[in-house]
C-alpha cells in the first residue's frame, strides 16, 4: 500500500494548459468532469509506485463501481440480510445491494455529510449483517470509530469510496480499513470506464470472472472525453468539433445498432453486472501523475472555498490533510436557477443527489433532505487552472446577484 502525501502549498500542474485566443477572450467552457488529454494515451514510465487503491493486493476491476458493490455483497454472503446504509446516498449503490439480495436499513447523516455514529450503533439489530459507509466528495468518515462499532457488533464494513479516489484520512487511504473498499475511477480521472472492488480482509472466495468491457462503449466514452478536452481548450472551434463529433457518434451508433453501456447512469443494470474495466482505462490510469491530480484538486478546492464561503457557508469548513476533494459542494437556495445561470456562462455543474432510493423514508432525515435540495456540485478538478477557478467563482457571484 502506498499512501499519498502531498507537499503544500500547492503548485498544481506546472504550466497553465495551452488555450486558444477565443478561450482567452472569455468564451470558456468548464466541464464538470476531467477531460482526456491526447498525451495521456502515450505510454510513459512513472518513477513512483501507483498509490492505493491501484497498489492494492487484492482488487477486481469492473466497468463501474455498482458492479463492485454487487459482487462485494455477494462475497460477504449478504443475500437475505439487513445492511445499514447512510440515508444520504446516490441510490444506485442501494439498488446494487438490493440486487445482491440485501435489505437496506437507513442511518442518519447530518448537515455536514457526517454519518451519525450513535444512530449507526443504535440501529444494529439481530438481522444486521454489515455496515455500509460512504465517504462524500472525498471527505472521510471516521473509519476507526466505525470499525470499533463494527468490531463490537461482529459485522463487516463496506467502504464506498466511489466519490473518494486518492483520498486519505491523514496518512491512511480511504478504502483500506473496511473489509471491502469500492471505488469509481471515472468520476476522478478521465478513463472511459472503471470501478474497483478491493478486498482487505481475510475473505475466502472470489467473485466470478469479469467479461470484457464492450469496445464500442469504451471507444465512445474515450472519444467523448477527448472532444470535451478540445472544447475545454480551444474555445468555439473546440465546441464546434465536439458538437460535430457527438452527432457523428450518435449516427454511427444508430446505424451500427451497437448496444451502448453508459457510465454515470442512475440505475443498476443486472445485465452489465459482470462487465470488467477496459484495458484502455488501465492504460490511461497508468500514465497519470496521481500526486499532481491530488495537488491540483486541493489547490482548486481551497481557491474556490476562499471565494465562495462568503456567499454560502461551506459544508466542510476545513480541507483536512490527505483529502482529495471530488467537487465543491455549494449550498444554494435554488439549484435549478443557479445551474441554468452557470450553464449560460459555460460552467457545467451537477445537481448532486436530488433524490435518494425510494426505500429510504425521506421525512425521517431532514438534514439529508436539506442536502438533497441545496447541494450543487461545482467543478474543481485537475484540468482547471487557478484562472478557471476564478472564472467559476465570478460566474457564481454573477449568477446569484
Ligand atoms: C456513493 C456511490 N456509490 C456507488 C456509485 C456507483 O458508481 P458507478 O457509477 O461507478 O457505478 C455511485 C455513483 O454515483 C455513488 O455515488
Amino acid at each position: 500500500m502506498v499512501a499519498m502525501t502531498v507537499a503544500e502549498p500547492l503548485a498544481g500542474p506546472a504550466a497553465a494548459p495551452p488555450r486558444s485566443a477565443a478561450w482567452r477572450a472569455g468564451r470558456r467552457w468548464l466541464p464538470c468532469l476531467p477531460t482526456l488529454w491526447p498525451e495521456m494515451l502515450v505510454p510513459r514510465r512513472r518513477p513512483e509506485a501507483p498509490p492505493f487503491p491501484f497498489s492494492a493486493g487484492r482488487a477486481r476491476p469492473y466497468y463501474f463501481a455498482r458492479n463492485a458493490v454487487f459482487h462485494g455483497a455477494r462475497l460477504l454472503g449478504l443475500a437475505g440480510a439487513e445492511v445499514l446504509v447512510p440515508a444520504y446516498h446516490h441510490g444506485v449503490e442501494v439498488e446494487a445491494l438490493e440486487a445482491a439480495g440485501c435489505q437496506p436499513a437507513f442511518v442518519r447523516v447530518n448537515a455536514r455529510m457526517e454519518l451519525d455514529l450513535e444512530d449507526l450503533e443504535a440501529r444494529v439489530g439481530p438481522r444486521t449483517r454489515a455496515l455500509y459507509v460512504i465517504h462524500y466528495a472525498g471527505f472521510p468518515q471516521p473509519m476507526r470509530e466505525i470499525r470499533e462499532i463494527a468490531r463490537r457488533a461482529g459485522l463487516p464494513v463496506v467502504e464506498d469510496c466511489a466519490l473518494a479516489l486518492y483520498s486519505c484520512d491523514g496518512p491512511v487511504p480511504l478504502g483500506l480499513l473496511g473489509d471491502l473498499g469500492v471505488f469509481c475511477l471515472y468520476k476522478t480521472i478521465p478513463v472511459p470506464n472503471g470501478g474497483l472492488l478491493v478486498v482487505n480482509g481475510e475473505l475466502a472466495g472470489e467473485p466470478p470472472p469479469v467479461l470484457p468491457a464492450p469496445l464500442a462503449s469504451t471507444a465512445s466514452h474515450a472519444g467523448g472525453a477527448m472532444l470535451a478536452n478540445a472544447a475545454f481548450r480551444l474555445g468555439d472551434a473546440g465546441q464546434a468539433l465536439r458538437q460535430g463529433g457527438r452527432r457523428l457518434a450518435r449516427a454511427v451508433r444508430g446505424a451500427a445498432r451497437v448496444e451502448h453501456v453508459s457510465t454515470g447512469t442512475m440505475h443498476f443494470d443486472p445485465g452489465a453486472v459482470d462487465l470488467g474495466m477496459s484495458r484502455l482505462s488501465a492504460a490511461i490510469a497508468a500514465n497519470l501523475d496521481h500526486r499532481e491530480i491530488v495537488a491540483a484538486r486541493r489547490r482548486n478546492y481551497r481557491l474556490a472555498q476562499a471565494r465562495l464561503e462568503t456567499l454560502s457557508p461551506p459544508v466542510h469548513p476545513e480541507l483536512p490533510p490527505g483529502v482529495c476533494p471530488l467537487f465543491y459542494p455549494f449550498l444554494c437556495d435554488d439549484k435549478d436557477r443557479l445551474k441554468r445561470r452557470l450553464a449560460a456562462r459555460g460552467v457545467e455543474t451537477v445537481d448532486f443527489w436530488r433524490t435518494g432510493h425510494p426505500a429510504c423514508p425521506a421525512e425521517r432525515f431532514p438534514e439529508v433532505a436539506m442536502l438533497r435540495r441545496r447541494v450543487l456540485e461545482l467543478p474543481i478538478h485537475q484540468d482547471l487552472s487557478p484562472e478557471d477557478v476564478a472564472y467559476l467563482c465570478d460566474a457564481v457571484e454573477e449568477s446569484l446577484a
